[in-house]
């Protein structure tokens, strides 16, 4: 696996479309071949090739480009997944990806033209041209952008943001996973609106990516044996928003430190969530903290933003307002590439240890 970065800057968009359908492409595939018994999920997979049949009317032939790489993928594969997000054995895994039209039997779109789609970890796929979230316009975004700050991370980040953090200028954030796409890109519009970052991530190496990289001002792996010494004296005035995500050792942490009307959007928690952690009853000290502390706790899931927003990758105000704020170079974000879709697993494997550093993109060949 040889990733490589992309920080800030134009990531390499894909090559131009040159050759039209010739002989109809077959499909390679990765699909769930065994659910993980342990926390090795890399070999749950295999890889098949299968005959593809041609676009029909209203339907388009995608090539997969780029697959975006989501950690909610590990929780769909085990078994206590709720029963909507299960992956069944035998299914690709879903996820949004960057493809290219190979055909199009739709007027809107022509081979060559590149969407945002929610094809897996495939080589290919005919869909129906409906179900195409975005056209993408490498003159606006890098394209490889809709997985991620312009895509549904950055669409959490800004509207947890905008709806909850609230922040104002002077006060403390502290943003678990903080190195991600969603925490590197609420904590810097937490910042621009005069916020004081702290943030977590999980080794020394993240900690000095985030403070150079995003310029948050103090950074702090939850992992060092002081940690909770470390992030008492980085918030020495309290915590007023706490973008969490990664629940354990972290939440029960940061907890004691949220100040009276703390915002606290919900953005996921990782630890519980893959691997669920022996019964530790964290209720009782929430609802306390909810309730004397006026906490203010709002989830942010792309269920709930897909309820809310059904157009949500096409808001018009997070296409306008990330746009712009890409355009202007105000905006840092981090990309990591592995190449070969064989090696889906492989990289969703160094997500769940955390062994990533910003948003994990495979580059289909
Ligand atoms: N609400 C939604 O629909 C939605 C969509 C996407 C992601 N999320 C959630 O948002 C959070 C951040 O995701 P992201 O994609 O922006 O970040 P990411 O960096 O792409 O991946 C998740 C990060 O979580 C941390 N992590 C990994 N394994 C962990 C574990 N076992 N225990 C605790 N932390 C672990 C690591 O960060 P560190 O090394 O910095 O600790 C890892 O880099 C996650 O909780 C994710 O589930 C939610």
């Amino acid at each position: 696996m040889t990733p490589t970065t992309h920080l800030g800057a134009r990531a390499p968009d894909p090559p131009p479309h040159r050759a039209a359908i010739g002989a109809t492409p077959s499909n390679t595939r990765v699909v769930l071949a065994h659910r993980p018994s342990g926390r090795d999920i890399a070999d749950c997979f295999r890889i098949e090739r299968m005959p593809l049949r041609l676009p029909q009317n209203g339907q388009l032939l995608l090539k997969t480009e780029l697959v975006s790489i989501d950690i909610c993928s590990a929780s769909r594969m085990q078994e206590h997944a709720p029963d909507s997000d299960i992956l069944a054995l035998g299914q690709v895994m879903p996820c949004s990806t960057v493809s290219r039209v190979v055909a199009s039997r739709h007027a809107g779109f022509k081979a060559g033209d590149l969407v945002l789609a929610h094809t897996g970890w495939q080589s290919h796929q005919v869909v129906d041209a409906t179900s195409i979230r975005r056209k993408l316009y490498p003159g606006v975004a890098p394209v490889s952008t809709a997985l991620g700050i312009y895509g549904m991370y950055g669409f959490i980040a800004w509207s947890a943001v905008r709806e909850v953090c609230q922040p104002r200028p002077g006060e403390t954030m502290v943003v678990a996973a903080a190195s991600g796409p969603i925490g590197a890109t609420a904590g810097q519009l937490a910042q621009m609106r005069g916020a004081r970052i702290v943030a977590v991530t999980s080794s020394e190496e993240k900690c000095r990516h985030v403070r150079e990289t995003y310029g948050f001002s103090v950074a702090l792996d939850r992992h060092a044996d002081d940690f909770a010494d470390r992030l008492r004296l980085a918030c020495p005035d309290g915590v007023d928003v706490f973008l969490e995500s990664v629940h354990g050792h972290c939440i029960d942490t940061v907890m004691p430190l949220l100040n009276d009307g703390a915002r606290m959007p919900l953005c996921g928690m990782m630890e519980g969530e893959l691997w669920p952690e022996p019964a530790t009853d964290r209720l009782p000290a929430f609802l306390d903290a909810i309730l004397m502390r006026r906490l203010v706790v709002r989830s942010f899931t792309h269920r709930d933003i897909a309820r809310l927003h059904p157009q949500f990758l096409v808001d018009p105000g997070f296409i306008s307002d990330m746009g712009a704020l890409l355009r202007s170079e105000r905006l840092r974000w981090h990309e990591e590439y592995v190449d070969g879709l064989e090696l889906a697993p492989l990289a969703l494997s160094r997500l769940v240890r955390g062994d990533n550093l910003g948003k994990l993109i495979v580059r289909v060949g």
